[in-house]
């Protein structure tokens, strides 16, 4: 029988790209599926959704729109992910061209939703940790695996809690044959995925040895054939001298860390329910450089949350200036349902949360020149992965800046040695040595 056609589009963060890689694997062996990347041309129409901001939420609804109007006549369209589990049934009424729904972590249905008329599943809490899904990889080189499935912390500003449910740690030992398959398929480096991931261990549905992220990683370390281990998002709460320790002694683990602030102000923190303070913060990641010279740390920063004053946001400010992260993602307060944070009172106005986005990108540019210009003549370890437009091969230190070389396919799936000559905000370009 011919394959049938699948285009899948993935919105949000790196769970959710993970979650189409099994949405991919089930389909395929289940249901004699196939890859197109031509929408027009597929039998079945799959966006996988993020609902963190009110922006991906707009995009869900413009993009299905986009589906119905293009699409062959008889494809199916399905809403997978975060959205699908917040807005549950109002997808069918806002969209009734929408075939079926599926909530984020109920990713083994897919193979019931695609044959059953207007399917919707949403529970938040339905226990997929031991689910042994098929295989698909978007990259022959590196391996996504995830470690955890949902998140346990209530930050007030954050609806993940709301569409991934409680947090439940995967078994090791499926977590340890994964990452030996990705091994031996030639993928040297695995992803670690989870909301916490340094939470890890501290609840499985069945019992279990006792193992908390540290060991894991440990663990995952001693497989043959893995060289390389990065993780998201790890949470600085968590983040203890055990951890920092291994974190910066293990060979394998690639000396990168995301340490998402959200804000320097430790009131504005209480008022997150973040758990931490400014100084506790500061202190990790002053550790985290001490024991480990060579680190990029990466972070993600909130700005303008329900009643931060200018001198509250002049701390996130001075914990740019002190940290100096090679990397920030930074976003405007976005109000979002189903949160704590949503109902408080003083808002901040669009043009005050605008105003200090700017000024926190801008410095943080700044920064960032000053840490580029440092890398000139620099040699890295690169492990290469990508081709790229005009003959450049692309990959990342082990310390993940993104390196780009002239080459071809040779090079690929290989780690060598680069000496960087032109380092740029993006990129660093240099030559092999
Ligand atoms: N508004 C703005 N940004 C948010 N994030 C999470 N919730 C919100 C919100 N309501 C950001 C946080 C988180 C990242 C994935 O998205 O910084 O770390
Ligand atoms: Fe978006 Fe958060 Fe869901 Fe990831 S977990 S898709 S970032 S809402």
């Amino acid at each position: 029988m011919m394959a049938k056609k699948l285009f899948i589009q993935t919105l949000g963060c790196a769970m959710n790209v993970r979650d189409s890689e099994h949405i991919i694997a089930e389909l395929k062996d289940k249901d004699n599926y196939e890859l197109t990347n031509e929408m027009s041309e597929a039998d079945l129409i799959l966006i996988n959704t993020c609902s963190v901001r009110e922006k991906p939420v707009h995009k869900l609804f413009s993009e299905v729109g986009a589906f119905e109007k293009a699409k062959k006549n008889d494809a199916k369209i399905g809403v997978c992910g975060c959205t699908a589990s917040h807005l549950g049934s109002e997808i069918f009424k806002r969209a009734p061209y929408v075939d079926f729904v599926l909530g984020a972590r109920n990713v083994s249905k897919i193979s019931t939703a695609i044959k059953t008329p207007k399917f919707i599943s949403t529970d938040i809490n339905y226990d997929e940790s031991d689910y042994a899904f098929g295989e698909f990889r978007g990259s022959p080189y590196k391996s996504h695996i995830n470690i955890s499935i949902g998140c346990d912390k209530k930050c007030t500003y954050c609806i993940v809690p709301h569409t991934r449910g409680d947090e439940i740690s995967i078994p090791a030992n499926l977590i340890v044959k994964e990452a030996q398959r990705a091994a031996q398929s030639g993928a040297s480096e695995i992803f670690l995925l989870g909301q916490n991931v340094n939470n890890y261990g501290k609840r499985f549905s069945n019992a279990h040895e006792k193992m908390d992220f540290s060991d894991l990683l440990v663990r995952l370390s001693e497989i043959d054939g893995i060289e390389r281990i990065r993780f998201t998002s790890p949470h600085p709460l968590h983040m203890d001298d055990k951890f920092l320790e291994i974190f910066a002694n293990n060979p394998k683990i690639c000396k990168s860390m995301h340490m998402p602030l959200q804000s320097g102000n430790t009131k504005v923190l209480r008022e997150m329910k973040r758990g931490y303070t400014k100084e506790w913060f500061l202190d990790r990641a002053q550790k985290l450089r001490s024991l480990c010279p060579d680190v990029s740390i990466s972070t993600d920063i909130i700005v303008a949350f329900p009643g931060e004053s200018d001198e509250e946001f002049e701390d996130t400010m001075d914990v740019i200036e002190k940290v100096r992260f090679e990397q920030i993602f930074s976003f405007k307060y976005s109000p979002r349902p189903l949160t704590k944070a949503a109902e408080f009172a003083n808002q901040v106005p669009e043009n005050i949360a605008s105003t200090r986005l700017t000024h926190l990108q801008n410095r943080h540019n700044e920064i960032l020149d000053e840490i580029v210009a440092t890398q000139n003549g620099k040699i890295h370890e690169v492990y290469f992965e990508e081709l790229r437009a005009n003959g450049g091969v692309a990959g990342r230190s082990f310390n993940n800046f993104l390196v780009q070389v002239q080459g071809s396919e040779e090079l690929l799936g290989k780690t060598l040695k680069v000496r960087i000559d032109n380092p740029k905000r993006m990129v660093l370009y240099g030559k092999l040595v």
